[in-house]
């Protein structure tokens, strides 16, 4: 009998409190997922603050500005590389990147113009045209960047370096030299590791004059 009293009390609780006199209102939300869409819609307002931990931004309006989950891959973009940037003083990451191969195939000759214009345009002014390390930043310790850009041609180490190892340190930085992750997709960033590759293979075996292609694309004699 007292308990057919309290659950009878805990009901009309709830019933009260559940309701209210502006039917525009849902009440009080016992499971907010019915209410609250969790899908994320993109530049949309939110109307709820439950799933997010967005701020307010100009307007006190909360938009959803939260960065890709994790491990998601955008469509049409290739597999991207799982490994978060080392914490100082670790190179955990760093070493672990070896192993993880070139996802795109070998450069098709378009694409291979293409990554040579996007090398030219980011990373020539400090490793140089010719991948030497002698870009006009450096200028052979007379310009204004005083950090030495490695030689991708003969430093013994970049020479060696496995491409997952590169990509880390164009997508991360290293040391002096920033990260290229946001002014090259993921694509480019690989598509730049297999030119220096292509070009360290070249520079063994053919003149390096010979080789070199300028920012139109056009092979240079
Ligand atoms: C502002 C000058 C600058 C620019 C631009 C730059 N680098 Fe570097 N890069 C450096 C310097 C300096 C180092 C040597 C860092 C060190 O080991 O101390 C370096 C090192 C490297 C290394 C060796 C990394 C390692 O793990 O030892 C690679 C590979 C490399 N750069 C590739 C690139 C590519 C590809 C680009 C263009 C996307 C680029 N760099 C743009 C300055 C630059």
């Amino acid at each position: 009998m007292k308990k057919i009293a309290i659950i009878t009390v805990v009901i009309c609780a709830a019933a009260v409190t559940g309701c209210r006199f502006n039917n525009r209102s849902e009440g009080y939300n016992y499971m907010p997922d019915m209410a609250y869409s969790r899908a994320v819609e993109t530049y949309a307002d939110l109307d709820s603050s439950r799933f997010t931990s967005d701020t307010a931004q100009a307007g006190g309006k909360i938009y959803y500005d939260r960065t890709p989950v994790p491990g998601t891959i955008a469509r049409g973009e290739v597999s991207s590389f799982h490994l978060p940037m080392d914490k100082m003083g670790d190179s955990t990451n760093y070493v672990a990147s070896k192993a993880i191969p070139n996802p795109l195939p070998a450069l098709s000759a378009v694409d291979y113009l293409e990554a040579a214009r996007l090398y030219l345009v980011n990373c020539a002014i400090c490793h140089g045209d010719k991948l030497d390390g002698n870009g006009p930043l450096f200028d052979g310790g007379n310009g204004p960047f005083a950090a030495a850009p490695k030689n991708l041609i003969t430093d013994p180490v970049v020479a060696n370096m496995p491409d997952g190892q590169m990509f880390y340190s164009i997508t991360y930085g290293k040391n002096a030299m920033g990260s290229y992750a946001s002014q090259l997709s993921t694509k480019q960033r690989w598509m730049i590791v297999h030119y220096i590759n292509e070009k360290q293979a070249n520079a063994n075996t053919k003149p390096a004059a010979t080789t070199v292609a300028d920012s139109t694309g056009n092979a240079k004699k």
